[in-house]
């Protein structure tokens, strides 16, 4: 718990004071809303998940405000499970699955309803909803969700109270302290929840590649934004651009995705650079990645890697196209049935080559790519699921992720990049400093895959072609 203030203004309150506040407001119960659009789909995401799990019980929390400090919170984040499952953003709020005698399952949803005005809850601290806004009454939310729903403030006595049913009971861990100490539940089960939890996202129904379609173009606009605005980053940093950027992510969606990497010169070769305080010169790289997240919470992630002068000086461009054909090759291994780790391949091998080629790495390319000696020059992997999460899926099995196929639906990231730090000695000095990634949104399709982010130009050439007619 954070440390309650000590130097509030307001220490007394008056009896008349307090029932002053609890009367004269209006009934506000919305009557108007409807199902969300979500509904149906999230429903069958819990059919899934039900079907995994017969006669046990599952709690998914959505997880509760954390203090940053003193009076204030970070912004809230639900659980990614809990938006997947459910379609809601509650904070507070958690999933049950209650087990069936057929084997399948009941599902009502925890929620924190509203403040209530019969005493001082609803205007007295930081987190009640005359400080916060409006929550959804139950009711509303049964409405929008199609759910039953029930007052959170019972859930911890309630789920100790079945507890003694004889049900077995998971919860997702780490998400809610109170709802997890209510429970008794064995680590290794729980863990198993979780991953169920992420392998069910692996492919996206109709619904959430729409969103994810929503999430690439209004990254496309906020690169295009950012992009126009380039002049006044060389008059400034860094930070113009994710500025500018965020702009674009509040008005059209939720926020960014992760936090935007503005990198400029050789901040181009640190993989998360954030800071983005660093200067924006004429003449160098600017690796600028940023996705814009929907309110609906699904996020892009793409990158490009752009000339600040308009054009890439010889060795830029010697380094861009190895990335871009690097990425080509990548793609080209992105249909259904290819193993996950073919398009990993087939960019590695391809930079092991020209590494090899430039004399970086000691070949021949065979043996440098088996011995992963490319990974000075390019640390990560070739790219990850996308979805909710940036890195989306993360606790999926292995036999379902890494090792396992593409199908349709999948979405994931292709992201080579070639990455010559500063001081590193085994390259010629104006090789140094010099990072370039190239990152793109593919869905898997029947016959192989569509890039959603094929809006925003790719090759050398049509990049620079780019910025000649967009940037300020
Ligand atoms: N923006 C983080 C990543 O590309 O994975
Ligand atoms: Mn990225
Ligand atoms: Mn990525």
């Amino acid at each position: 718990m954070a440390k309650g203030r000590k130097n509030g203004l307001y220490t007394e309150l008056s009896a008349e004071l307090s029932a002053l506040m609890r009367t004269g407001w209006a009934d506000t119960e919305r009557h108007d809303l409807e199902l969300d659009e979500q509904a149906p789909y999230a429903a069958r995401r819990r059919a899934a998940l039900s079907a995994r799990f017969p006669g046990e019980r599952l709690v998914i929390p959505s997880g509760n405000l954390k203090v940053r400090s003193n009076d204030d919170t970070y912004p809230f984040r639900p659980y990614t499970g809990y938006v997947h499952m459910t379609g809601d953003q509650a904070r507070d709020g958690a999933l049950v699955l209650e087990p069936r005698a057929d084997g399948g399952h009941d599902a009502y949803c925890y929620q924190l309803p509203r403040d209530s005005r019969d005493n001082d809850e609803f205007w007295i601290g930081n987190t009640a909803e005359l400080w916060m806004g409006r929550r959804r009454t139950l009711a509303e939310s049964e409405r929008v969700l199609g759910l039953a729903c029930r007052d959170v403030r019972t859930a911890a006595d309630d789920l100790a109270s079945v507890a003694s049913s004889g049900v077995p009971t998971r919860i997702v861990r780490g998400i809610d302290p109170a709802l997890e100490a209510a429970v008794t539940t064995d680590e290794e089960r729980d863990d198993e929840l979780e991953e169920a939890l992420s392998d069910l996202r692996l492919v996206k129904d109709a619904w959430e590649l729409a969103e994810m379609r929503k999430a690439v173009d209004s990254t496309v606009r906020g690169f295009t934004d950012a992009i126009g605005e380039l002049s006044r980053a060389v008059a400034s940093s860094e930070r113009w651009i994710e500025g500018t950027f965020f702009r674009r992510a509040r008005l059209e969606g939720n926020s960014v995705g992760y936090g935007s990497i503005c990198a400029a010169g050789e901040h181009a070769t640190i993989m998360h650079w954030t800071d983005n305080d660093g200067p924006v010169r004429p003449g160098e790289l600017l690796l600028f990645d940023a996705g814009v997240e929907t309110r609906t919470l699904y996020t892009a992630d793409v990158t490009r890697t752009l000339p600040i002068s308009g054009t890439f000086t010889p060795v830029q461009r010697q380094v861009y196209d190895a990335v871009y054909e690097a990425q080509e090759a990548g793609m080209a291994a992105v249909k259904p049935g290819a193993a996950y780790r073919d398009f990993h391949e087939a960019s590695q091998r391809h930079l092991a080559a020209r590494l090899v080629e430039w004399g970086f790495i000691e070949g021949p390319a065979d043996r440098a790519y088996a011995l992963g000696l490319q990974r000075r020059f390019t640390m990560a992997g070739t790219g990850h699921m996308l979805g909710l999460d940036v890195h989306d899926c993360a606790q999926a099995r292995n036999a379902e992720y890494v090792d396992g196929v593409l199908e349709p639906g999948m979405v994931l990231t292709v992201e080579p990049g070639l990455y010559f730090q500063a001081d590193d000695l085994t390259v010629p000095e104006e090789w140094r400093g010099i990072g370039v990634r190239i990152e793109d949104d593919l869905v898997v399709t029947a016959d192989g895959h569509e890039n959603l982010s094929a809006g925003l130009p790719r090759s050398a050439d049509e990049v620079e072609a780019w910025m000649a007619r967009t940037a300020g």
